[in-house]
């Protein structure tokens, strides 16, 4: 039994009751945004789908936008069959949508007339579909890592520019109240300059065996999940990315000398004004025993000239046993913040958090442009909407670099040549890879990063 079985979502509840009676006074004269979907996996199902059932509940408002109420028009994915599944058990509180399969799934998609797209498919096939919904002249929100290559950016970058509309990714770890705070504390000095730290990000291995075992051929956890905290250090604490090394383990997920890695060990190092640098190692696994009490481990600890943050995922505040049902069915450690099912002080039953928020306030940002005043000054909406670093696609150039460093040198390493480093903005190029016992590098990404 899920989760969701057992505590079935009898009313969706809106976060703000007074913004969704104010909404829904004034529903004669909606504004509208069509919303379509690509992807119907474990992502969809844990945060899009309760973020549409509550926006079809509860239009969005804001004083400048008025309602604008939010409908799922359609959703792309490869066969269908989970769409097919959603819409049987949903439909009723998802509304009805159109189930487009592959092939050209996104482009069945776009001629049901959308105005923004959410993509959520595996890593390695964002890029083609973002290009397909950008070169359409649609707004689009892609699940995290936005691609995995700076000339992938490039391409994207230029087309929402060519085409008037934002591109956005989804940090879901930057809404986190935690990360807010350490935000917080850093940009009101309390907290000085940052000189190294940890993070790491252990998931259970039916995640790679199970979930993903679909497409996990050739893949790593680094790109998949340590990309949350390479975000979350980049945003919060500035600084340019210099170098990138990385290595990791291989023989569970697939053969010990193949190019699918179990687990991940990843070195980001910056430099900050003052001459001042701080070095940071992000360790991600996706093979932790699913017995873990963890469920999904996640720690960090920041240094500063002045203090330590330290942040611990079961340490949170919550640690559940239920006989018979932890860890497995129900998790001994909930995060109660990031997405919950909760029985309202009012009696309603509601499913929120900051998974459903990050997306709620993207479709938010795409009304802000659209609804928010006379079309003669939608080109000022639209650059405040990208002036957003914490999403914008613009922003995420040194987190892509990253991804794109860290492939690399996996890749090199899946071959017999593991050491390898990747300077950033360097004098041989933007990103430049150096072997060991090579003299001569191999640039990656010509351009500045
Ligand atoms: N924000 C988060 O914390 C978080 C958590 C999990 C996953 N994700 C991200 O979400 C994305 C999807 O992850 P998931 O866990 O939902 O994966 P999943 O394997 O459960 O689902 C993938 C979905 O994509 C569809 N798909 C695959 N190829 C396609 C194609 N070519 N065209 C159309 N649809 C296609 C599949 O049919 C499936 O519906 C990944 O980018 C992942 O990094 C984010």
């Amino acid at each position: 039994m899920t989760d969701r079985e057992r505590i079935p979502v009898l009313s969706v509840s809106p976060s703000i009751d007074h913004s969704c009676t104010l909404a829904r006074m004034a529903t004669n004269e909606n504004s509208v945004l069509r919303v379509g979907m690509v992807g119907a996996g474990m992502i969809f199902d844990e945060t899009y789908r309760p973020a549409f059932e509550r926006l079809r509940a509860c239009p969005l408002y804001s004083k400048r936008t008025g309602p604008v109420e939010v409908e799922l028009v359609g959703i792309a994915s490869r066969t269908g069959r989970r769409a097919q599944r959603l819409r049987e058990e949903f439909g009723s509180t998802l509304g009805h949508f159109a189930i487009l399969s592959e092939p050209d799934s996104v482009e069945k998609l776009l001629d049901l007339g959308v105005d923004a797209v959410c993509i959520a498919t595996p890593d390695d096939r964002h890029f083609e579909a973002a290009q397909t919904v950008l070169a359409a002249g649609k707004h689009l929100f892609v699940e995290k890592p936005s691609v995995l290559s700076l000339r992938q950016l490039d391409v994207l970058e230029r087309l929402a520019k060519e085409q008037g509309v934002i591109a956005k990714v989804v940090y879901h770890k930057l809404l986190d109240p935690d990360h807010k705070k350490l935000r917080t504390l850093v940009s009101d000095k309390v907290l000085s300059q940052v000189t190294s730290g940890y993070c790491s990000l252990l998931e259970p291995k039916a995640i790679s065996t199970g979930q993903f075992a679909e497409w996990i051929e050739g893949r790593n956890p680094g790109t998949y999940v340590a990309v949350h905290y390479i975000k979350l250090i980049d945003f919060t604490f500035g600084g340019r990315l210099v170098r990138v090394s990385a290595t990791g383990q291989r023989g569970i997920v697939g053969p010990a000398d193949g190019k699918t890695w179990d687990s991940v060990q990843l070195r980001l190092e910056y430099a900050y004004g003052g001459g001042r640098e701080a070095a940071f190692d992000i360790h991600t696994s996706w093979v932790t025993p699913d017995n873990f009490p963890g469920y999904v481990e996640q720690e960090v600890q920041f240094r500063f000239d002045n203090g330590v943050w330290n942040g611990h995922s079961r340490k949170r505040g919550v640690e559940l046993t239920v006989e018979g049902r932890t860890p497995i069915e129900l998790k001994t450690t909930i995060n109660n913040h990031y997405n919950g099912r909760f029985v309202e002080p009012w009696g309603d039953r509601s499913q929120r958090g900051y998974g459903i928020e990050v997306i709620e306030r993207f479709l938010a940002e795409v009304a802000e442009v659209e609804f928010a005043g006379p079309d003669s000054e939608r080109e000022t909406r639209l650059e405040a909407a990208r002036s957003l670093a914490y999403n914008d696609l613009s922003a995420d150039r040194q987190t892509v670099a990253a991804v794109q460093a860290m492939e690399a040198i996996l890749d090199r390493h899946a071959t017999g040549r593991p050491g390898c480093v990747v300077e950033v903005n360097g004098p041989e190029g933007g990103l430049v890879l150096w072997e060991p016992g090579f003299a001569e590098p191999v640039v990656l990404y010509a351009e500045n990063v």
